[in-house]
């Protein structure tokens, strides 16, 4: 049995993420010249992402890791989210860029945004790997875009399905037996 006889399709294998990876990262070290930017990562389907793209960055950075859970269906339309980690240190003054996996609906990003706003840092960025901009609700600005995908639950390079398949190498789609009747939302 192996992890990989659950996905379907692989939509971006790994080369092709890490050499995009790679030219975010060279994008986001030119734009910064002379900054020291604090890179905010959204627990835990970022952390993959953040991993390897804090290593093409040549620039003097620090990283700093919250984690979110929103209240559930029921009040999913509104975006209110439940911060269970929280910044460790002050973000006033700081260029922020915000490094996220996946912006679906937008709505917990952007809770997020003014979540960081009200802490009055220099200036805030978002980069995220994966777009999926059929499913938009909440118009967020995004500054850097890994890859625009399709509106399909994908899998893999940190992004989960029940907690599992976040170690896959790339970013794929499951066979429908293994969630067994309609796909996952978001
Ligand atoms: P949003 O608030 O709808 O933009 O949801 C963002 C979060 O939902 C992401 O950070 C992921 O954790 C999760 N998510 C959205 N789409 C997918 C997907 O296709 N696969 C896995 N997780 C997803
Ligand atoms: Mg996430």
């Amino acid at each position: 049995m192996s992890l990989h006889d659950d996905v379907e399709e692989i939509l971006l294998d790994a080369d092709t993420i890490a050499a995009r990876v790679a030219e975010l990262g060279a994008q986001l070290t030119s734009d910064h010249q002379g900054q020291d930017p604090v890179l905010v990562s959204v627990l835990k389907g970022a952390l993959v992402f953040l991993a390897d793209l804090m290593r093409t960055m040549d620039l003097p950075t620090s990283i700093d890791l919250m984690e979110v859970s929103s209240y559930g269906a029921a009040t999913e339309s509104s975006g209110q989210v439940r911060i269970l980690k929280d910044l460790s240190k002050p973000i006033e003054g700081r260029d922020v860029i915000v490094v996220e996996d996946i912006i679906d609906t937008g709505l917990t990003l952007n809770y997020l945004l003014g979540y960081l706003a009200d802490r009055q840092p220099a200036s805030i960025k978002i980069c995220c790997l994966l777009d999926k901009p059929a499913r938009r609700l909440a118009d967020i600005p995004i500054d850097y875009i890994g890859f625009t995908i399709p509106d399909r639950f994908v899998i893999g390079y940190g992004l989960d399905f029940d907690e599992r398949y976040r170690n896959l190498p790339y970013i794929g789609v499951l066979k429908p037996s293994v969630y067994g009747g309609a796909p996952p939302e978001g």
